[in-house]
């Protein structure tokens, strides 16, 4: 020490010695990006509230894969929009509902990407929840099965990568043992271990079509303000053989991350979600901020809190800005 104080600014005299000392850095390969696919043809359509991102018909969505592997991103997460829901979302668990069809449909023509499954009722049932219902009550042990069979249907489709985002407990183990039993042993699972009721959803429930008829969701997703509750949900997960957790929401939550990456030795997921997106965009069309700038910023901030991996809807945009870089 010279002086009395430290000179930190030697390490960022210049542009090469900063990315000497760069302590995190986005990859393509970080990089997963949500789809959401609709029954019917020749859809391309966009999401009200999602500038940029939008509805595809099986037919079109071609359009959209190629695009995504011409910018090098080499995962995807699909969001199946049925036309059909009943009580207790059968077209979740369908071999020919739209997920499944899309997943086979990926898989055949674009091998080399990784597809990523969302196990979930809420867009297949009329009611809009995560699990079936009996007076009002979302039943925990009653939805398991239907949830596994979804996982199930999602394989034997090609998913390489089956995501639970149902917040029922057990969910990991039920779904684990459902793809054991049906030879299944080598899909692994993306658990949505630590999933808050956020109002930063609201724009996909528009995308998907999946907001709650009644009540909300504060039964099973996990209230806002708790920290230690995260590291109970992880935990159990991890007990029950997930092979990834996720935490979602991502930027309300980077502390949580950073908690569960420290914890846990699994690869952790951010899910930076649609309310984070709508938000971002809302501000840059109005010429407040600099895009480029302000996306890169808030992904490398959920890295650096820990996640390895990111689902989110700026994953094209993030392709194109570390090619441009
Ligand atoms: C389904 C599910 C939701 C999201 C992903 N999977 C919505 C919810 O729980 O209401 C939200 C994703 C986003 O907001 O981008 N359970």
């Amino acid at each position: 020490m010279n002086n009395g104080f430290q000179r930190h600014r030697r390490l960022r005299r210049s542009e090469s010695m900063r990315a000497l000392v760069r302590e995190t850095v986005l990859r393509k390969e970080d990089l997963i990006y949500p789809l959401f696919i609709v029954e019917g043809e020749n859809v391309k359509q966009e999401v009200g509230s999602m500038p940029g991102v939008h509805h595809y018909s099986l037919d079109r969505l071609h359009e959209e894969l190629d695009e995504i592997v011409g910018l090098g991103i080499q995962s995807i997460i699909v969001f199946g929009v049925p036309q059909h829901k009943d009580e207790k979302g059968s077209s979740a668990y369908a071999d020919d509902g739209i997920v499944q069809k899309s997943i086979t449909y990926v898989k055949e023509n674009y091998p080399q990407l990784t597809v990523i499954a969302d196990t979930c009722l809420c867009q297949y049932t009329d009611h809009g929840h995560c699990g079936v219902i009996h007076n009002g009550d979302v039943l925990n042990d009653e939805s398991l099965a239907l949830l596994a069979e979804t996982a199930v249907s999602q394989a034997k489709a090609g998913a390489d990568i089956i995501a639970p985002s149902n917040m029922m407990d057990g969910f990991v183990a039920a779904i684990r043992a459902g793809l054991d039993e049906a030879g299944y042993h080598d899909v692994p699972i993306m658990s949505y271990a630590v999933k808050y009721a956020s109002s930063f959803y609201g724009p996909f429930r528009d995308a998907a079509h999946s907001t709650p008829q009644f009540g909300d969701r504060r039964t099973y997703q996990m209230d806002p303000s708790n920290r230690m509750e995260a590291i109970r949900e992880a935990q159990s997960d991890y007990e029950e053989g997930a092979d990834f957790l996720m935490v979602k929401p991502a930027l309300a939550y980077l502390d949580i991350m950073r908690e569960l990456k420290d914890r846990f030795p699994l690869p952790l997921v951010a899910y930076n979600v649609s309310g984070e997106y709508a938000m971002i965009k809302a501000v840059a069309m109005n010429g407040w901020v600099d895009e480029q700038a302000i996306v890169m910023e808030k992904l490398t901030s959920m890295k650096r809190a820990g996640a390895d991996l990111i689902i989110t809807y700026f994953a094209k945009d993030a392709a194109r800005y570390i090619d441009k870089n």
